[in-house]
């Protein structure tokens, strides 16, 4: 039987492992990622988000959808939206309800609504529409608290800087407000993770080294009592993931590493696709097993 997202994060959070979330900006990327789980016996999701069929060559969230379902294998692996946003990373607003419906359609198990950018009330409510949205269809709700920086096309403050004055880092007190009024399932946290860059001239730059505050981790999960989420997963220290994840980070996504490998093996390949996913397998595998070591979460969380 497929396992059921909303028990899988709950099972992770309990057995303190993660459940990682792949990013598909390039939909010949999907198939490898799948492999790259099942052969190591792990459970995990992939997942698109809006800005990787508007700007990178995921086409559309149903054109993902039928990519997973030709490689799919329900024992290892979920579906998930990833960040609609409400204002957009060029701060466009967005028409945000009807991408959720389309995605509850399309048979996602899982979505993100992100309103980080809009003030607390306004973040609540709209993120209380797509809860009570996805929770009508029997799926979970993430959203998003505090600013998880990056994504912007603008010049960003220096990491250290933005570690050091705690920049855009969430908010103890509206954390567990937050989660309450808003009905989300899991939140996504800024604790001195950032995004890989995605517009045209940074894309392929590498992502500054990310440190994490584990205390914060530790506190905003002792608050809010929900699965917490790492956004920007490329790059960080693994010291501090894996501190992270003792500390309440059950999901973390993992993006630009990934992209980056798949899109420099295709550039010296003369874009053979196969180099692309051969190149995908061995960075999902390696961080599979030796970033984030959890190889065999499926026999953790399920017994077998
Ligand atoms: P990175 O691209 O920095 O790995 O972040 C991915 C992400 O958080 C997608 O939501």
């Amino acid at each position: 039987m497929a396992i059921d997202t909303k028990e899988t994060m709950l099972l992770a959070r309990q057995h303190e492992t993660v459940i990682p979330a792949f990013n598909v900006p390039h939909l010949p990327m999907l198939k490898p990622i799948v492999q790259a789980i099942v052969d190591e016996n792990s459970v995990a999701m992939v997942e698109v988000a809006r800005v990787e069929w508007e700007k990178f060559c995921a086409q559309s969230l149903e054109a993902v959808a039928e990519e997973y379902r030709k490689y799919a294998d329900g024992k290892h692996t979920m579906l998930h939206l990833d960040h609609v946003p409400v204002v957009d990373e060029d701060y466009k607003e967005v028409d945000y309800l009807p991408i959720i419906d389309r995605a509850i359609k399309a048979g996602f198990g899982s979505v993100m609504v992100d309103a980080s950018r809009l003030s607390f009330g306004e973040n609540a409510a709209a993120t209380k529409k797509v809860a009570d949205k996805a929770h009508a269809a029997g799926i979970p709700c993430e959203a998003e608290l505090g600013a998880v920086m990056g994504h912007e096309s603008g010049q960003m403050m220096p990491y250290e800087e933005i570690f050091a004055t705690k920049t855009g880092f969430t908010d103890l007190a509206e954390a567990k407000q937050f989660v309450e009024k808003s009905g989300c399932d899991w939140l996504s946290v800024a604790v001195g993770n950032i995004h890989g860059a995605i517009a045209d001239a940074t894309r392929d730059q590498k992502k500054p080294t990310a440190r994490l505050d584990v205390d914060h981790i530790a506190a905003l999960h002792q608050a809010t009592g929900i699965p917490l989420v790492l956004h920007g997963g490329s790059g960080i220290d693994p010291e501090y993931i894996r501190a992270g994840i003792k500390a309440g980070i059950t999901k973390i996504n993992v993006g630009t590493e990934v992209r980056q490998a798949y899109e420099a093996a295709m550039k010296a390949s003369g874009d053979d696709i196969e180099a692309g996913r051969k190149a995908v397998y061995e960075a999902v595998r390696a961080l599979l097993s030796d970033t984030l070591r959890i190889s065999g979460t499926r026999a953790l969380l399920f017994g077998e």
